[in-house]
């Protein structure tokens, strides 16, 4: 039997409002811009990594970056965390980029990235740590070709 009682009406408005107001309320954003996110979280923590990674060829010779105290390799590790992190703020409600599926495959990649190249750091295993870092530094680069390098009209449509 279905009667429509002033209850079930009020729930069904009522649900149909929650409905209709849900996908406004995950719009309300209030974070950085995409360029500000980039700049001052993403940039930031990946370079603390890569900073620990690797050699630097100077007129002395070849001088090994790799930390030399448990501080320094924590915040080799700290930097890889961060970054593994702040994929999850790229794709908060209201941030990704169209197509966002892709955009989405693009952060989950830097963030599988990101974790193994902290899993190197914990482990202080250097040649794991320049591997890695290589893998996370392509995670950004194919990102940034799909969806930073466009030509101007592209661009405009993608402004956020
Ligand atoms: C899911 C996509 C995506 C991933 C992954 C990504 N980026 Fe970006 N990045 C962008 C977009 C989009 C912009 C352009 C933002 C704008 O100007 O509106 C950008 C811009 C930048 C900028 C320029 C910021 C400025 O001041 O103009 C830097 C630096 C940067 N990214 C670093 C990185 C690093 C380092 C990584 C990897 C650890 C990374 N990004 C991973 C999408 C991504």
């Amino acid at each position: 039997m279905h009667r429509l009682t002033p209850k079930l009406a009020l729930g069904a408005a009522a649900a149909l409002l929650l409905a209709g107001c849900q996908p406004k309320a995950e719009q309300q954003y209030t974070g950085l811009d995409m360029q500000e996110l980039m700049a001052h979280v993403v940039d930031p923590a990946a370079d603390a990594f890569w900073a620990g990674s690797g050699y630097e060829i100077t007129e002395a010779g070849e001088r090994d970056l790799s930390p030399t105290t448990d501080e320094g390799w924590k915040v080799v590790e700290d930097g890889a965390a961060t970054v593994a992190e702040a994929a999850n703020l790229l794709i908060l409600p209201g941030r990704p980029r169209e197509p966002a599926d892709e955009w989405t495959k693009y952060a989950k990649a830097m963030q599988a990235r990101a974790l193994e190249a902290k899993a190197a750091a914990e482990r202080k295993d250097k040649q794991a740590v320049f591997e890695t870092g290589a893998a996370l530094y392509q995670s950004c680069v194919a990102c940034h070709e799909k969806f930073v390098i466009l030509p101007e009209e592209d661009r405009e449509a993608n402004t956020r």
